[in-house]
């Protein structure tokens, strides 16, 4: 049976508008506390009692509403903010629908009493859902107060859907932080049931809002980012990798002025970590970008949460820059001051060039007998880093440690590159001097993070050496085996791996990726395959880059390897060239200093020695 169409009511219209504005009571907050900001308040004033199910108010001392305009405030389409659909290519207030206040009023009892500075006295309104709104006169101060009660009271189906008390409070908690990182100005202040659960100075500084926020000896280690570029500015403040989380949730985007949810912003930040950190764990960050208003649209999302980029690959860019600049500049011993900074340059997607291969089947035989090719970046005597540590390693004893003329390429971190070698402790670590004091080496893991970016750039270039063997050995596979290596084929090849079907499940090595023992072989080839495995949901990249940590891992230098100083101030100066010198891939430290001020105090003497 169909029934005639017909134009809904009002109060209907606005309760399915309510179903997707407001979910919760930290939906509320978000829409209150957004209007008190839009508002231009520098003081916001949040209590809720119950987790806000019960009640919520938000007062500000912002513009208020005039007396004339307070019913409008509460219609459906009605805003001061924007004028034609023209306007919502500029958007520059957080609300432009003129529907929040409506929703909200059809799903809880409202009050509001609002005064703006030309007024003498308040105007107070209050509405109930389905009854005439009341208004009368009040004395308030300047700005708005609006309270909200029994949320859902007249929809038992969505009151039904609330956590506890305790979990609606965190859920407000939590949007009223990243609403106060997103507004350093603003002094916010939120009472949870008679506690003070959050108060931010509202200086203007966004360290002294993220201190208040998550401690002082956090917000103290945060690294500030400033960055201008092409296409817009960012500047917040991220974590140093030594300082990270299990979750990206300490993570806050915020967008002209708008707190977002935006997964290409996390998979930028994502990219400027990789390798800084262990897996599953994620840098803390507030990030604040500033782009052209005409380069996004705000208006995708029912709760404004997120926003559309036009040009989303320019924002990864310039956010990735932003961060990754730092990160490199940033000093990661602890203790040393910055170097001077390289500035932030773009990086070439990882593995893109995999991309590009047609498959050729196996790569011709004289491929073994190429030269292996060596770090571009450094000249001077034998490559460490393609050679077979550590027997092959040329005795440089005699040289000048220090003497970088030895070296022409400029160092990236040039404080490692001047590092004096004194000794190795436990065959495992390098004690070096350096202008800061002493610095420790873990000669493993520091050699894995350079053979790490070396693997990682010549397998960009495809690039990387092979080494023949005198004997091709055989191995076995087990058909399970057998099917990663044919699927993965191309990539072992470009790894180093020459090979050839011998029938069934065995497989002839003809070569292995230079810089391995040849004892190695079978093992590393059958480790890559356990690898894919292991983890069946590993994409090609995902696999290249497990691969290329396993060859870093494998053909580093081991702990109980003794090392003479030539080799050590190689493997130092080697360090200072790479791009991430203070951590291994896996996110573990490679250097720890010990300054010579802590020294000082140590042994109780007034000045550094
Ligand atoms: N705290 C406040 N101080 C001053 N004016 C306010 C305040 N809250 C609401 N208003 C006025 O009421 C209007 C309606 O608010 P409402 O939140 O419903 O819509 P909006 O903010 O314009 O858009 P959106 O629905 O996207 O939030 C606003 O445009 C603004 O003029
Ligand atoms: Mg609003």
């Amino acid at each position: 049976m169909r029934h005639p169409i017909l134009v809904l009511d009002t109060f209907t219209a606005n309760q399915i508008a309510a179903g997707e504005v407001v979910e919760r009571p930290a939906s509320v907050v978000k829409e209150l506390v957004e209007n008190a900001i839009d508002a231009g308040s520098s003081r916001v004033d949040v209590r809720i009692w119950s987790g806000g199910t019960q009640e919520i108010q938000v007062s500000d001392n912002g513009t208020g509403i005039p007396r004339q305009e307070v019913l409008l405030a509460f219609q459906r389409h009605a805003t001061s903010k924007i004028r034609s659909a023209d306007d919502l290519l500029r958007i520059a207030t957080l609300g432009f629908r003129g529907e929040a206040l409506p929703s909200i009023a059809s799903v809880a009892r409202v009050a509001m009493t609002t005064r703006t500075a030309e007024e003498s006295e308040g105007t107070r309104i209050t509405l109930e859902p389905g009854r005439e709104p009341v208004i009368s006169s009040t004395g308030c101060p300047v700005g708005t107060t609006v309270t909200v009660s029994e949320l859902f009271f007249n929809t038992p189906a969505r009151r039904k859907f609330l956590k506890t008390p305790l979990g609606e409070a965190g859920a407000v908690g939590d949007i009223l932080q990243r609403l106060a990182l997103a507004n350093p100005r603003i002094s916010f202040k939120l009472t949870d049931d008679r506690k003070i659960a959050l108060m931010t100075p509202g200086s203007g500084d966004l360290r002294e809002t993220f201190a208040s926020i998550y401690g002082v000896d956090t917000a103290r280690a945060m690294l500030p980012v400033n960055f201008r570029g092409t296409w817009g500015e960012a500047n917040g403040l991220v974590s140093p990798p030594a300082i990270s989380k299990g979750s990206r949730h300490h993570q806050t985007f915020v967008v002209n002025g708008r707190f977002v949810r935006s997964r290409i912003l996390s998979q930028a930040m994502d990219t400027a970590y990789y390798t800084l950190l262990g897996a599953g764990r994620y840098p803390l960050a507030v990030l604040h970008l500033w782009l052209d208003a005409e380069k996004l649209d705000a208006n995708v999302h029912p709760a404004k949460l997120e926003i559309r980029f036009y040009r989303e690959e320019e924002v990864i860019i310039m956010a990735r820059e932003a961060i990754s600049g730092v990160l490199r500049a940033h000093s990661l011993v602890p203790g040393i001051e910055k170097p001077p900074g390289e500035g932030p340059k773009i990086e070439k997607p990882t593995y893109q060039s995999y991309r590009q291969i047609s498959v050729p089947g196996l790569p011709p035989f004289d491929r073994v007998a190429e030269p292996p090719v060596g770090d571009e970046e450094y000249t001077g005597g034998q490559d460490w880093t393609t050679s077979r540590l550590p027997v092959e390693i040329p005795p440089q004893a005699d040289l000048p440690v220090n003497d970088t003329t030895e070296h022409p390429v400029k160092p990236r971190h040039p404080e490692l590159s001047g590092l004096i070698p004194l000794g190795q402790l436990e065959a495992a670590y390098i004690l070096a001097q350096g202008q800061e004091g002493l610095y420790i080496i873990d000669q493993h893991a520091a050699h894995e993070r350079i053979l790490y970016e070396q693997i990682r750039q010549q397998a960009e270039d495809s690039s990387l050496p092979s080494q023949g063997l005198v004997v091709p050995s055989a191995v076995e596979l087990t058909h399970e085996e057998s099917v990663q290596l044919m699927k993965h084929i191309i990539f072992l090849t470009e790894l180093g791996f020459i090979l050839e079907h011998f029938g069934g499940h065995t497989f002839l090595v003809r070569a292995i990726p230079a810089g391995l023992e040849q004892t190695q072989e079978d093992q590393l080839l059958k480790d890559m395959l356990d690898l894919l495995r292991e983890m069946p949901g590993l994409d090609d990249a995902g696999f290249r880059e497990a691969a290329v940590k396993m060859m870093a891992c494998r053909r580093a230098i081991k702990a109980h390897q003794r090392l003479t100083p030539g080799e050590m101030s190689h493997l130092l100066w080697k360090l200072s060239l790479a791009k991430e010198p203070y951590t291994c891939p896996h996110g573990r430290p490679t250097v720890v200093l010990i300054t010579s001020a802590e020294l000082a105090r140590r042994f109780k003497r007034s000045a550094p020695a």
